[in-house]
């Protein structure tokens, strides 16, 4: 298996906190947001991991993280040993969009594809490790959520098969006023090679983006989407300036990337 972090993105929603800086690089706890996808993968036994940032960061995304092997500062202990690659965004044009750029580097690996601001308590590792050992389909993950408005959400039969998935319904997804459920995809999912073909087969939304809600409904309808629900708290750290002292604070608590 090989790795994406996807970490571009303007990040206008975190105002001043990102005029001169990476949301990705931001602190949430005591590290900065995005080793924590970085160090999921790494708990999940991936180690070639490829990271997009856009243009106007990327120096700071690489001084950060380097190679992808880091000790915490100021001993031996290592944080992350990773084999890392970058490529970098010139313009926004969606995850989907981001995804297929890891072609290359993905060959004819899985891949399995973190956004870098979504930090979970469970980093998953079996529930990816079992997905890679069937070496079919796709795989994502969902999580009951208040604000369904805001996510991508499943769309389940009567049997409780996934047959839709449905991106922000009412406001990019057109074809539903409201979101039809509450369950939402977060932003980890798991690909086998095929989806960089689907991909190209996308044509943008009504945002003007390629999205990965339009990947995901590919192989739903295809009857080769797995769906699990995430274990424990998941954030998308990218929400709002006052989300970030409260996800450290959680992270102290009960702890991050638990088994
Ligand atoms: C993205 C995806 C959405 C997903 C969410 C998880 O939304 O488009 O389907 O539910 O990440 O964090 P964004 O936060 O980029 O608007």
């Amino acid at each position: 298996m090989k790795g994406l972090v996807c970490a571009g993105g303007e990040a206008t929603r975190l105002g001043e906190l990102t005029r001169v800086t990476n949301k990705h690089l931001l602190p949430v706890g005591s590290w900065p947001m995005i080793y924590y996808p970085l160090q999921l993968l790494q708990l999940a036994g991936v180690r070639e991991v490829l990271v997009v940032t856009g243009k106007g960061h990327a120096g700071q995304m690489i001084d950060l993280l380097g190679d992808g092997r880091l000790s915490a500062r100021g001993s031996d202990e290592p944080l992350l040993e990773l084999d890392l690659t970058y490529k970098v965004q010139t313009r926004p044009g969606g995850i989907a969009q981001v995804v297929g750029m890891a072609r290359d580097f993905a060959g004819d690996e899985p891949l399995v594809v973190v956004l870098g601001d979504n930090i979970f308590e469970h980093a998953h590792a079996d529930e990816i490790a079992a997905w890679g050992a069937a070496g079919a389909g796709a795989r994502v993950f969902v999580k009951e959520v208040p604000d369904p408005e805001n996510f991508g959400v499943v769309v389940y039969d009567e049997r409780g098969r996934v047959v839709d998935l449905a991106e922000k319904a009412g406001v990019v997804d057109l074809r539903y006023e409201a979101p039809p459920t509450s369950d939402a995809v977060v932003g980890l999912y798991c690909y086998p090679p095929d989806v960089f073909d689907v991909i190209e087969s996308l044509r943008p939304s009504s945002r003007g983006e390629l999205e990965i809600t339009d990947v995901n409904r590919h192989y739903a309808q295809a009857g080769a989407l797995s769906v699990v629900q995430v274990r424990g708290w998941w954030e998308d750290a990218g929400k709002h300036w006052q989300h970030l002292a409260e996800i450290g604070r959680r992270i102290d608590e009960t702890g991050v990337n638990k088994p």
